[in-house]
């Protein structure tokens, strides 16, 4: 089980990866064993297979069923928390190698779709930044600045195709582009199976342990893949207890997906410069309508339950945008991991010389997915990236450090909560298909109630650090705070860092 198991699905969800995989049988020895099949473990498996290594993948889902299947893919090489911030806080050297990276990531989406033929609606397009309400065009005359100076390919521009934004500034960024996420993965796994890799599904990888010369990766069901190096991209660290942890923050996010005529909006990436932000495209459908994707009402992880709330604001956003958008057709919502300093973590997980990790996608995890690919299957093969440094994930940034604490607050307002109350005094009072946190002694008890009235009672505290679960009645699961991990009414962890089922009470 993973993250598939929660309740919404995205518009690309019915496309399956691999269907032919199944879970790992027997011990296997490879060269390198990738934990993960989204967008970040399938590319540094095909990178690696390509240049000739032996390659297995396990995931604990079907294959390339995590965030990846719930992203909203735009292929942007523009920092979405602004190249202004990035270059504040690690100078302009590293925003321009953030921008040759997205750039690069790109480019190689676009290379291995035309080599691999695989058939995924790449297109290139151009991406337009806007005011969002009550925002100032100063915010763009900001980021043209600092996009000049970067040399990224920009230009303010007076007009887009939204009503009432006639005479709005944007500023226009080229050669971005899109795709579908789900038919791209499927291509990377057949390239993958091609050159003799392996690809396990519904394998839970426990523990990731180095030894010498190599490493051991032992799964929940005992068969255990040797390899020379293991490349951990869960998305959310499952080998790093604290390190990264702390230096990064889950957040909730929101798509949805509508018909619209065709040409009603031209096909591009837009998004605007509220906080969070929202942000729309086109994806191709099949009759003379396509679909219109939007997304955005971000908020902390398990921070509010209110998902109703959020699809109505979105909804309410896109109609004021495009009044003749058509009928609703997708509403889901996934997690994204943001950094303390606006990029993400990709390189030797801290303290280990064998052991690779990928995290801290922040809303640009597809092309960060890539760069990984590219940064990873270079150190693995004994090279240099020019993208190490911006990267590393051992690196501490004191510019960022007020942040840092403000994230981290979290965790200490987290463990607070134990002393709280339950949601309900009695579990009595849990209705069918509800869930919340009640009080048994001393204990807080994640309860919830089938719609069948089946109870389901686990502990709430989430078994990465202990911090307490919140219920998430959009996907009926528990959501922790601290870390990003997601948990089945059952108790199984769906999503890391967490490994282990909540504890049976
Ligand atoms: C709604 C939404 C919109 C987004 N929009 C965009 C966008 O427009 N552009 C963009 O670039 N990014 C976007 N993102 C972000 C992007 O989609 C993700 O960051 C990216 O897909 C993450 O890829 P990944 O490979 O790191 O993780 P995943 O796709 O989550 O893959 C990780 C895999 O690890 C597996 N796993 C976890 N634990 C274990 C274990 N113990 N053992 C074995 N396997 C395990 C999981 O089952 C999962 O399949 C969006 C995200 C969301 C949720
Ligand atoms: S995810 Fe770390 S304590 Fe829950």
């Amino acid at each position: 089980m993973n993250v598939s198991d929660e309740r919404t699905a995205s518009l690309w969800a019915s496309i399956k990866v691999a269907p032919e995989t199944a879970p790992l049988a027997q011990d296997e020895t490879v060269d390198v064993v990738v934990v993960g099949s989204g967008i970040a473990g399938m590319s540094t498996a095909y990178e690696l297979a390509i240049a000739g290594q032996k390659v297995a993948v396990l995931d604990r889902g079907k294959i390339g069923s995590g965030m990846t299947a719930r992203t909203t893919a735009h292929l942007s090489s523009v920092c979405d928390d602004y190249f202004s911030r990035l270059a504040d806080l690690r100078g302009t050297e590293l925003a321009r190698l953030y921008y040759q990276s997205h750039s690069a990531a790109i480019d190689r989406i676009e290379a291995i779709q035309d080599v691999e033929r695989i058939g995924c609606d790449f297109r290139r397009v151009d991406g337009f930044l806007f005011p969002g309400a009550g925002r100032p065009e100063t915010d763009l005359d900001r980021e043209l600045d600092i996009g000049t100076k970067l040399g990224v390919t920009v230009e303010k521009i007076v007009g887009l195709p939204f009503a009432g934004f006639a005479d709005a500034p944007a500023l226009r960024y080229a050669n971005q582009a899109t795709f579908h996420p789900l038919k791209y993965l499927r291509g990377l796994a057949a390239g993958i199976s091609a050159r003799a890799g392996l690809l396990f599904s519904d394998t839970v990888a426990e523990k990731i342990e180095e030894t010498g010369d190599g490493v051991r990766v032992s799964t929940s069901a005992g068969f255990v893949v040797s390899a020379k190096w293991a490349v951990v991209a869960t998305n959310s660290p499952i080998n790093d207890r604290v390190v990264l942890h702390t230096k990064q923050a889950p957040y909730r996010t929101y798509a949805m997906s509508f018909k619209v005529g065709r040409g009603v909006v031209p096909d591009a990436l837009y998004w605007d410069t509220e906080d969070p932000y929202h942000y729309l495209r086109i994806h191709p459908g099949k009759d003379e309508s396509d679909f219109l994707i939007v997304g955005g009402e971000d908020h902390k992880t398990g921070a509010v339950d209110d998902a109703d709330d959020r699809f109505t604001a979105l909804t309410a956003w896109t109609k004021r945008l495009v009044p003749n958008v058509g009928m609703e057709t997708h509403r889901w919502s996934g997690q994204v991991m943001e950094t303390i300093d606006h990029a993400g973590f990709i390189g030797r997980n801290p303290g280990n010389e064998r052991v690779f990790v990928a995290t801290g996608d922040s809303g640009e995890g597809i092309t960060h997915g890539v760069v990984a690919s590219l940064l990873i299957a270079e150190l693995i093969l004994q090279r240099k990236s020019p993208w190490q440094e911006l990267y590393q994930p051992s690196r501490k940034t004191a510019a960022a450090f007020a942040d840092y604490l403000a994230e981290n607050a979290t965790a200490i307002k987290n463990f607070a909560e134990y002393l709280a109350p339950g949601e309900i005094d009695s579990i009595e009072k849990l209705a069918p298909g509800k869930g919340a946190i009640v009080r048994e002694g001393l204990a807080k008890i994640a309860a919830f109630r089938g719609d069948d009235g089946t109870l389901y009672k686990r502990s709430a505290s989430c078994t990465h650090m202990g911090c307490q679960v919140h219920w998430n009645s959009l996907e009926r699961c528990w959501d922790c705070t601290c870390h990003g991990s997601h948990f089945a009414v059952d108790g199984t962890a769906l999503n890391g860092p967490a490994v282990s089922p909540l504890a049976e009470t």
